[in-house]
């Protein structure tokens, strides 16, 4: 079992979150709301953002740098690009393993325009040495430059547009303290609901020109784990089957049958999540079993099973955290169809059928 779930490609998993700028990417660009109006959901996030762009607009000063956090796939790029568009300046886009030196970042701060976004995805993976150059270019808009070596060296204070920093990052626990407390605005990003995802879907095919019936629309969000991405993505699956075995209109029954020929669940399932409960339950009894432990055993690497699976799982009520492990709940027995004995492993169902 275990060696099964070792050959899993991960990169090609249809419910993964991994985001290929490389595939699609004038589609996914066409798929992007340009405007807070246009984006569907995240509604407190939003209605805050909303004000703090009036305010920093009629200041006329650079919005506080923004911190966007929450699992993959909900948009933080496309939410800061929004947040550009609505102050209107100009964004410049990054990422924390992109920026190998602190030259790298000095020459990115110095040819912003004031007012500008610098938009820096996976925040968590800047070096500290980055940081560190970080940390007066947030507060102070200074760039401090050592020059020479030794006794002789010198610091040189230089400085920069006033900008906006905004970070992304899976999760706000991952920043270092001195880094997390320079953002004046920490937005949450949250799962969707399905009826904000199904809106999310009936708005990309109207993009994209695909016919789909609400009922359509319905059961490609009830099965895209709260994710616009993972939703965007199995529209244009799902469309390669309605034109195939349909007459090109998304319904409901060509949806269901799509998906399920994707290994994909009623609630949006996929194969490791599947094997990953099954493990807990019968490895390990239904929990707790520690997270480096289980991610030992279903063979991914603990921080995405954290990032990508947990999050679903948790929020559809299949898996608890306690302070000694992860748990699977009844509602996971039942929907694996697996009778509930919570403490009972596999052996010793075994051995209690041995004595009986
Ligand atoms: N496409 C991806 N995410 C979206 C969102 N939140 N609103 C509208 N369209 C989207």
């Amino acid at each position: 079992m275990m060696d099964e779930v070792n050959e899993f490609d991960f990169e090609n998993r249809i419910v993964s979150n991994e985001y290929d700028s490389t595939q699609d990417s004038e589609v996914e660009n066409s798929l992007r709301p340009r405007t807070l109006d246009e984006y569907i959901g995240q509604e407190k996030a939003k209605g805050n953002l909303k004000i703090y762009i009036e305010s920093a607009k009629r200041r006329g000063e650079a919005l506080d740098h923004v911190l966007l956090y929450g699992p993959p796939g909900l948009g933080k790029t496309t939410l800061s690009s929004i947040i550009a568009n609505e102050l209107g300046v100009n964004i410049r886009t990054t990422s924390g393993p992109a920026i190998e030196k602190q030259g790298d970042l000095a020459a990115i701060l110095t040819n912003l325009n004031d007012g500008d976004v610098l938009f820096i995805d996976e925040i968590h993976r800047l070096s500290r040495a980055v940081e560190e150059i970080l940390y007066p270019a947030m507060e102070d808009y200074a760039l401090d430059i050592i020059i020479g070596k030794g006794p002789s060296a010198r610091s040189i204070r230089l400085t920069i547009p006033r900008f906006t920093l905004i970070g992304a990052t899976t999760r706000a626990g991952q920043l270092t303290t001195p880094l997390r407390d320079r953002f004046g605005v920490l937005l949450k990003l949250e799962l969707y609901t399905t009826e904000e995802l199904a809106t999310i879907v009936r708005r990309s095919a109207d993009i994209l020109g695909i016919g789909i019936t609400d009922d359509g629309a319905r059961a490609i969000a009830s099965r895209s784990r709260g994710t616009p991405r993972i939703a965007n993505r199995f529209l244009k699956r799902v469309r390669d089957f309605a034109l195939v075995i349909g007459d090109g209109t998304i319904t409901s029954d060509i949806a269901k049958q799509a998906l399920q020929a994707l290994e994909v669940d009623e609630l949006g399932l996929d194969s490791i999540d599947r094997r990953m409960l099954e493990t807990i339950i019968h490895v390990y009894g239904g929990g707790p079993v520690g997270l480096e432990t289980l991610a030992a055993t279903v063979g991914e690497e603990a921080i995405t099973i954290e990032d990508v699976y947990e999050p679903y799982l948790m929020q559809i009520g299949f898996l608890s955290r306690t302070p000694r492990g992860r748990c699977a709940t009844k509602l996971a027995y039942d929907h694996l169809h697996i009778p509930f004995h919570p403490g009972m492993t596999d052996n010793q169902s075994r051995m209690n059928f041995d004595e009986e």
